[in-house]
């Protein structure tokens, strides 16, 4: 099973995904996690997303797909997959596919958290992550409302996207995804 979530800032990704890469016996790739490690372990990948992540702006694609690529190929991957946060752009989309395709895979499910812009703050305001502040949340938000209809587009034309609501209680989302996948 390969399951992607979508869904602005502190729409809950992080959270499904912890509770269903569980419930699925599946590996769970949070790709904002994986950025946030690298800058605090200030690798490679660390410094050149740094500036992007710091100022809430994508960070390019071609480093984003390559990244991807990479992490996709490892073996433990070939039972299935959640990957969170990615992708972001309609490049990253037909790039994963791309991807895939290589390897005779697909996406199977795409979630979507929907959630309003006043819940996304309120959610985020609650951290203390540096690129939480008022003033890059509303970049963030900004970046996602700009990318994701295409995307929406993308997965709804292919009859693969969950639309959920992001405000419910976690549990009740948890079981909303794991009764359409099938989990
Ligand atoms: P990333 O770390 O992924 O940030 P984000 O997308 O803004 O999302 P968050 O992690 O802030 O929120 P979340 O949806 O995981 O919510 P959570 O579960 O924590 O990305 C960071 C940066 O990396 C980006 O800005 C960009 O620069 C870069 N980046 C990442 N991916 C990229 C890509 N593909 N391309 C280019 N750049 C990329 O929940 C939030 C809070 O709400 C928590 O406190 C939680 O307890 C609470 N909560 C969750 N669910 C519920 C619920 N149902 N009800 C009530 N409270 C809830
Ligand atoms: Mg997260």
């Amino acid at each position: 099973m390969r399951l992607i979530i979508l869904g602005g800032p502190g729409s809950g990704k992080g959270t499904q995904l912890a509770v269903i890469q569980k419930s699925l016996g599946i590996v769970g790739i949070s790709v904002g996690d994986i950025l946030r490690e690298a800058i605090a372990k200030d690798t490679f990948l660390g410094n050149k997303a740094q500036p992007d992540v710091a100022k809430g702006e994508l960070v390019p694609d071609d480093l984003m797909v390559q990244l991807i690529r990479l992490e996709l190929l490892q073996p433990h991957l070939e039972a299935g997959w959640i990957l969170e946060g990615y992708p972001r752009t309609t490049v990253q989309a037909e790039e994963l596919d791309f991807v895939l395709d290589d390897f005779q895979q697909r996406v199977d499910y795409a979630l979507y958290l929907e959630v309003s812009e006043a819940v996304m703050l309120a959610r985020s305001l609650q951290r203390s992550r540096p690129d939480d502040t008022r003033e890059i949340l509303h970049r963030r938000m900004k970046n996602f409302q700009e990318q994701i209809p295409p995307i929406l587009e993308y997965y709804g034309s292919r009859g693969k996207l969950l639309p959920l609501d992001g405000t419910a209680a976690p549990e009740v989302i948890t079981e909303q995804i794991l009764n359409h996948v099938g989990g």
